[in-house]
């Protein structure tokens, strides 16, 4: 049983019943605990995360779902799809930028956080419950744009894709990763902002504006706030249509010339992808992407930046170019593949490197492995890993609280450590039921090198 109470304003506490230590209290955070609350700021204003997970939707499968189908019409599809993220979470208007996508507010349907996000030096900031992802690279969002321009960026899953985070996260602070597939009718989308401005992408003219405790190591803390432009807007949906990956993803880019008094709906659609293309040899041109070719010259079609995504594959502007949407949620898995992180490097040689783009760009099923056997960064013992289903939410989640056990951050200064953590657990029959006691878990959990995974990857 589990009562829920709420400690000020910030931050909600579960209190589960553990077995090993009654009194201690699993507490979950909305956004970094230890970063805080920026100078000038009170508790209230600060962001809250929606981690009240449904264990049964009662929500049937999405209207876009049943009545548009992306192998006919694949803009009317992915418009469907935004028209469904964004109902009820943004007024259409100007006034209403800063406050919009508070999803406690969206009485149209349910919209939820992921768990863990907040923890380690990239979690989530106090305004909007913001992380950090990869900077722009020089050339990445124009010719002869200089890189470095901060990406910041949160993510929401419906009421049905939330049903699977209530499972592993029945108990906050010990994951279940026994059932982690997410069921039909899962709808994701994140928005990223970009610290660019119009004043090098002049595409991001009167882009929605957020400030954001981005800053939040600043020599001078008062100047910790900044502000950040809507850029891109990413979906994904679990559609069996999808074919072998069973999901579909496609991405929006924030365009000034697009007529609209929403400023949230001044996109365009960037492209779809729903499969890897991976019986493709290179230069074969791809058939399970799609590319808004209006968009040439715009965010793809210079020399730095030929393609959106690899050889063709869908990617968004403030992606990494060696990858793809699918590629790289393909390879959501807990713990992360230690060779291949989340995509394939660059070439270190090239004899063996088209034979590792092979291997990444391979279709994946839900609930299939991509690196079945891996190991913890830092340790060698070999792990059979646990398929995340594409949420890179869960594994970033995952690997965030781990990091955050390791430091002993609160609740884990008085809790027994995540299971899921350490490597013993892994090679227990059933998995995780670890009797080691806690000094030698507390061993193995400082032997990882979590902090190696905090560099944000798209
Ligand atoms: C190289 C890796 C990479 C690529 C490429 C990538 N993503 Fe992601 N994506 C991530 C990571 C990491 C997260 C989780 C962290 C977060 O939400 O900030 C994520 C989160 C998301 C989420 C929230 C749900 C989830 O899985 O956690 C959606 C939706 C999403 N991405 C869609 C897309 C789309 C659409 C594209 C292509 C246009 C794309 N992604 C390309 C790495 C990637």
């Amino acid at each position: 049983m589990r009562t829920k109470i709420f400690a000020g304003a910030a931050v909600i506490v579960f209190i589960a019943t553990l077995a090993s230590n009654a009194q201690a209290q699993c507490v979950v955070t909305s956004y970094n605990p230890v970063l805080g609350i920026p100078p000038g700021y009170t508790a209230e204003q600060g962001f809250k995360g929606r981690f009240d997970y449904p264990a049964v939707t009662t929500e049937k499968t999405p209207d876009f779902l049943i009545k548009e189908d992306f192998t006919n019409d694949w803009r009317s599809y992915l418009n469907a799809a935004l028209n469904y993220a964004f109902e009820g979470n943004e007024d259409g208007t100007e006034a209403g930028v800063p406050t919009a996508f508070r999803v406690q507010a969206n009485h149209k349907r349910n919209w939820y956080h992921g768990l863990w996000m907040d923890r380690t030096d990239s979690g989530r900031e106090f305004l909007h419950g913001l992380t950090s992802e990869r900077a722009s690279r020089d050339n990445q969002l124009g010719d002869g744009v200089h890189g470095g321009a901060p990406t910041w960026a949160i993510g929401f899953y419906n009421e049905i894709g939330a049903t699977t985070f209530a499972k592993v996260f029945k108990d906050p602070c010990q994951p279940d990763l026994s059932e982690v597939l997410f069921p039909i009718g899962t709808v994701s989308f994140k928005l990223l902002f970009s610290g660019a401005s119009d004043a090098t992408i002049p595409y991001l003219k009167d882009s929605p504006m957020w400030l954001a405790d981005i800053d939040r190591k600043s020599a001078t803390p008062t100047s910790r706030v900044g502000r950040l432009h809507l850029l891109q807007v990413d979906i994904a949906i679990r559609d069996p249509r999808a074919g072998k990956t069973g999901w579909v993803f496609g991405t929006y880019v924030y365009s000034d010339d697009v007529k609209s008094t929403d400023p949230w709906r001044r996109l365009k659609p960037v492209g779809l992808m729903w499969g890897n293309d991976a019986d493709k040899k290179l230069g074969e041109p791809v058939v399970q992407s799609v590319i808004n070719t209006d968009l040439h010259k715009v965010t793809y079609g210079w020399p730095g930046r030929l393609e959106m995504g690899w050889k063709g594959r869908l990617n968004g502007p403030l992606d990494n170019l060696i990858s793809s949407c699918q590629s790289c949620h393909g390879s959501a898995q807990f713990p992360r593949s230690a060779t291949f992180n989340n995509y394939p490097s660059a070439a270190v040689d090239d004899s063996g490197y088209n034979q590792r783009l092979a291997d990444y760009f391979r279709d994946i099923a839900p609930g299939e492995v991509f690196d079945p056997v891996t190991h913890f960064l830092g340790d060698t013992t070999p792990v059979h890993a646990i398929s995340m289903d594409y949420s890179l939410q869960i594994q970033t989640g995952l690997e965030h609280l781990c990091a955050s056990a390791k430091k002993k951050e609160k609740p884990f200064d008085t809790l027994d450590i995540p299971k899921v953590c350490v490597p013993s657990s892994w090679t227990n029959a059933p998995l995780m039921t670890n009797s080691a006691d806690q000094a030698t878990q507390r061993k193995e959990l400082n032997e990882i090198d979590w902090d190696a995974l905090n560099a944000p990857v798209r």
